[in-house]
């Protein structure tokens, strides 16, 4: 997927070479962390046997709410049905997430207190925790830890992943076409495959670690000043991928003021509450 860096290397490409910590404690599994970047461009192979066993048991090893369990997931793999994935998650062109035909599966993690709900109600009882707001975010976090084991689990041997956010574009449609049932969502995808030999994927460089850590307190930084600097890693990063020049500020502020941005996403509230979810 992408030559071998040292700790130096990596840390630099992470921060950039004047926002860099100076040092990190180091273990193989920390390096595989921060190596860490999206691939987009996956190869015809077929997935190694028992990937879906080891992803599932690495999810299923991320901590859970109070151990309830409530998070699905959904390997897609299928190619017609990867294909209406795709459609439902393209955007408004249609040319969005072409990976997700691309590359063997697509697994949709879903927030799920359907399992919990049916137990409950099956001996008469009234599920009315599961009409908070909290019960929804519950599930929404369980689902995302479990995602990102899964995640992890797969860089470790060597395969490639992106998560899919616009999965949710048309998250009614989505949760009719994969059959979920009800108090069941779609948080997010994850395509899954072997990285294309050619795949330009590249450690995406990240905020200062002042501006989103801090101690004790929360203390606001030197803002501007912390992004004008990012953004020199930020620039460095697209001109290398010959990426169109966008400055990170650009991009926080499209995805703040645009609704072609969300893309469908705006309908999500009504979704969940159809699909049986409460906002009390
Ligand atoms: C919840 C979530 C949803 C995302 N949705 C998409 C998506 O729909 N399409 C896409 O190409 N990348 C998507 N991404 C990938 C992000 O763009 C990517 O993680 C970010 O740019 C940082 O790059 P890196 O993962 O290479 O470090 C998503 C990431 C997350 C965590």
């Amino acid at each position: 997927m992408s030559e071998d860096l040292n700790k130096v290397q990596l840390i630099t490409a992470r921060y950039g070479e004047k926002d860099r910590p100076e040092n990190i404690l180091w273990n193989s599994q920390i390096e595989g962390l921060l190596n860490h970047r999206s691939v987009r461009n996956f190869s015809q192979q077929a997935l190694p046997e028992y990937w879906f066993e080891t992803l599932v048991a690495a999810a299923q090893s991320a901590s859970t709410s109070s151990n309830l369990q409530q998070w699905s997931m959904v390997a897609v793999t299928d190619p017609a049905l990867r294909a209406q994935v795709r459609k439902l998650s393209a955007g408004d062109k249609g040319l969005a997430n072409g990976y997700i035909e691309e590359a063997p599966a697509i697994l949709l993690w879903v927030a799920d207190l359907s399992r919990n709900h049916d137990m409950t109600v099956s001996d008469g009882l009234t599920p009315g925790v599961h009409d908070y707001l909290d019960s929804f975010v519950m599930a929404t976090v369980d689902a995302a830890l479990a995602s990102q084991n899964a995640t992890v689990a797969a860089e470790s041997i060597g395969l490639g992943t992106v998560y899919i956010g616009a999965t949710r574009n048309k998250a009614k449609e989505l949760a009719e076409l994969i059959q979920l049932p009800a108090h069941s969502y779609v948080v997010c995808g994850l395509v899954v495959g072997w990285p294309a030999a050619d795949s330009d994927a590249a450690i995406r460089p990240r905020l200062p670690q002042s501006v989103v850590a801090h101690h004790n307190l929360y203390s606001a930084c030197d803002l501007d000043a912390h992004v004008r600097s990012y953004e020199e890693a930020f620039h460095a990063f697209r001109e290398g991928l010959g990426m169109k020049d966008k400055t990170w500020k650009q991009a926080v502020q499209g995805a703040a003021t645009s609704l072609a941005y969300m893309d469908g996403r705006q309908n999500l509230r009504a979704t969940l509450e159809e699909r049986g979810f409460g906002f009390k």
